[in-house]
């Protein structure tokens, strides 16, 4: 590095720097459910941790992706307002746990996330709850495409990356769904490493540069892509998505809601411009950070706080006052 006689960025607020307040909130308040086999008490606490949380911080947010729909779980409604309404007009997605029963079992992997933008930025896509989706790191763009068949992209991705295809792993959510999608892969000679749950934490593994996964592939929510999306525009890797309706009710909402089908979606029709922030806090350990702890005095919690704008991807160690939480 030369010496550098100005700063690369013209400095700014960074919305993900107070943000992360929120997500550590609402993992610390879902911590003492984990294991315990109550998604939906996991989920409040959680949810309700960051509603609080989230009025503190200086911005006019606006929920566009509220997550619990599909399972009728304890949410932060689409159309919320959050913040104080002073500062910036946002739209986020919200995800308080992102892996309710991986808490709720006390399995690896469950984070709080919450994704933002610029006010109209992001796809409304709660229309549509599942979408199909594609993430790797910048290697792969230009080069991987949701319309090519998976053994191509697998291909593709290991050319691009100077591997041999034996030495790809690509994540995929472990559900029925999947089972031609991971024989093609395997077929391919690349190797699968299923998740329990988590497309969104698998998706960041896929993009950054120290993962262990090389893609991330399959059906999983919409939500999760668009706040995937987030996060992937500070990364700079490939997310496309193409709408996954379950039934033709769902796809005519989705219509009426002016989404289209048969459409692959670019990270900029998830979300528009570079003006996105991302946050996560991890709930029970996982490789993209660890879970909450307590350690003697204090409550532990580990977050990344990425900006795309800046491109910085930050990882957040906090030290809370545990009596303060009791
Ligand atoms: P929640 O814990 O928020 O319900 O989401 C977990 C999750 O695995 C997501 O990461 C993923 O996108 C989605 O559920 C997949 O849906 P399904 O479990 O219905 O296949």
């Amino acid at each position: 590095m030369g010496a550098m006689s100005t700063l690369p960025t013209t400095p700014d607020r960074n919305l993900a720097l107070e943000l992360v307040r929120a997500t550590e909130a609402a993992a610390i308040r879902a911590t003492p459910y984990i294991g315990r086999g109550d998604k939906n008490g996991a989920d409040g606490a959680a949810v309700d941790a960051m509603r609080e949380f989230l009025g503190t911080v200086a911005f006019a947010g606006v929920v566009v992706i509220g997550e619990g729909e599909k399972d009728e779980a304890p949410m932060l409604f689409n159309g919320e307002e959050v913040g104080t309404g002073n500062g910036p007009a946002c739209d986020i997605a919200v995800d308080p746990i992102d892996g309710t029963s991986l808490t709720a079992l006390g399995r690896r992997n469950a984070i709080s996330m919450i994704a933002a933008a610029d006010r109209g930025a992001m796809l409304d896509a709660h229309a549509v709850f599942y979408m199909e989706k594609i993430v790797t790191g910048p290697e792969g763009v230009g080069v991987v495409d949701l319309r090519q068949p998976i053994g191509e992209n697998v291909r593709a991705l290991a050319r691009a990356k100077g591997k041999d295809v034996s030495e790809i792993s690509v994540g995929v959510l472990d559900r029925p769904r999947h089972e031609q999608l991971i024989a093609d892969i395997r077929a391919a000679g690349a190797g699968t490493r299923l998740l329990l749950d988590g497309d969104v934490a698998g998706g960041i593994d896929a993009a950054s540069y120290e993962g262990r996964l090389d893609m991330c592939v399959g059906v999983g929510g919409s939500p999760e892509g668009v706040a995937t999306a987030c996060a992937i525009k500070a990364l700079g890797g490939l997310i496309q998505a193409r709408l996954a309706p379950k039934t033709d009710d769902e796809k005519q909402h989705g219509l009426d809601a002016g989404l289209k089908f048969d459409h692959v979606y670019t990270a900029d029709e998830l979300v528009k411009g570079d003006n996105t922030f991302f946050v996560a806090t991890g709930v029970t350990d996982g490789n993209l950070v660890a879970g909450v702890r307590r350690l003697g005095p204090v409550i532990r919690t580990e977050s990344i706080a990425l900006r795309a704008r800046s491109g910085t991807i930050r990882h957040v160690r906090a030290d809370h006052l545990a009596e303060k939480w009791l």
